[in-house]
């Protein structure tokens, strides 16, 4: 009888351990940021802790998820989390706080952002609960000198970002590099209207990225899509403050960018809406741009401008606009320079518009 109590009481003692090992594949292991030394104080430098954990969590060979505990705030500065992992997939829950260091207090490193994921496959990331605070605020005031970003996803395949809270970073907040399969739904993001450079998403050298749902404020562009990316969809977004939604600048050096739609869109107390930019003088081709379905209100009465260089810009389509001027007595107004397309139920009624 003696024997048989310690038999069991040893299978009971054991048998957690024999889940986690056996289980694989089906079990959801946690690596939670406290077990790896995080302390979570807003002041202790958890860095090395959010390491461990990840590296753990990467070599593991069934599906886990890194847990930033809720409740407490973790300090980390150039934080690189990278794969690829074991798994096909990993998860990140965030429902903490995570705040970057003081400027005074920011490691200079070869990482010139906060956190930079790179080379995992299968991530998803889900921040309810949490948020990402960047501290930007003591960076603004020097528009020219180095400022990090918060995150860099670089060299990405199947991302899924869901309910992801981020404020004030020193520059770009969100930082896509390199992916392919992307999905970014209900992001809040959110600086002043006047902090320099805080791009909520930049999109390089991606394909198949969507952005949906989601409240960007900021000081500059809510999305900025650069050279290299393709199939890129953005659908409801509410953008602004901000400089609006923009491809570009393209043409520093050869870029391409292609099968770009924004659908459903708003855009308040915006410079821009939905731009194209590109360097002067560097003869880019920009042709078979539809803006279709735009209503609103202009604050300087220019409500439409297709200033396209010496290289033109073709197959410019305006389908169903119509933008009225909020200064009183002064109507809307459509500038053109080489711009080749057709104007249809569009108010300004753009009749520079080229054949
Ligand atoms: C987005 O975040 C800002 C700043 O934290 C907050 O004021 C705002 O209510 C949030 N918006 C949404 C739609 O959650
Ligand atoms: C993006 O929009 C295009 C054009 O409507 C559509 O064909 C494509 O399926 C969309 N992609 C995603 C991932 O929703
Ligand atoms: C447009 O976007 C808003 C969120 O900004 C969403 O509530 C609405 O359902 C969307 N409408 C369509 C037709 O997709
Ligand atoms: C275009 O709008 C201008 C200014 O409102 C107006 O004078 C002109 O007649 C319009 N042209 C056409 C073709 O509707």
């Amino acid at each position: 009888m003696q024997s048989l109590i310690t038999c069991v009481l040893i299978i009971a003692f054991i048998s957690p351990c024999l889940c986690h090992r056996w289980n694989v594949g089906t079990q959801n292991t946690i690596y939670n940021v406290i077990d790896f030394g995080a302390v979570g104080d807003g002041k202790t430098d958890d860095t090395q802790a959010f390491l461990k954990a990840w590296q753990s969590m990467c070599e593991a060979q069934g599906t886990s998820t890194l847990l930033i505990p809720p409740n407490k705030v973790f300090l980390v500065t150039s934080m690189l989390l990278k794969g690829p992992c074991v798994a096909p997939s990993v998860q990140i829950q965030l429902q903490g706080v995570i705040v970057a260091p003081t400027k005074d207090a920011w490691v200079e490193g070869n990482l010139n952002t906060l956190i930079m994921i790179s080379n995992v496959n299968g991530l998803t990331i889900d921040g309810s609960g949490g948020l990402i605070d960047g501290y930007g605020s003591a960076w603004w005031a020097c528009k020219s000198c180095p400022r990090p970003s918060v995150l860099i996803i670089n060299s990405c395949n199947s991302v899924s970002v869901t309910n992801l809270n981020m404020i004030n970073s020193p520059k770009s907040h969100i930082h896509v590099n390199g992916c392919e399969g992307a999905t970014f739904s209900h992001i809040n993001i959110s600086a002043p209207g006047d902090s320099p450079n805080t791009d909520g998403f930049d999109i390089s050298t991606s394909k198949n990225i969507m952005i949906e749902d989601s409240t960007i404020a900021t000081g500059d562009d809510c999305i900025a899509i650069s050279g290299g990316s393709s199939y890129i969809n953005v659908t409801g977004i509410a953008c602004g403050p901000g400089h609006g939604i923009s491809i570009g600048s393209l043409g520093k050096k050869f870029d391409t960018v292609q099968e770009v739609y924004v659908r459903n869109c708003s855009f308040i107390r915006t410079t821009n809406g939905a731009r194209i930019k590109t360097f002067p003088n560097q003869a880019v081709e920009v042709s078979d741009v539809t803006y279709r379905g735009i209503h609103g209100t202009s604050l300087d009465g220019r409500a439409i401008t297709l200033d396209c260089g010496e290289s033109g810009c073709y197959g410019i389509v305006l389908d169903q606009i119509n933008i009225v001027s909020c200064l009183t007595g002064k109507s809307a107004s459509c500038f053109c320079n080489n711009a080749h397309g057709t104007a249809t139920a569009t108010n300004p009624n753009c009749t520079c518009l080229l054949p």
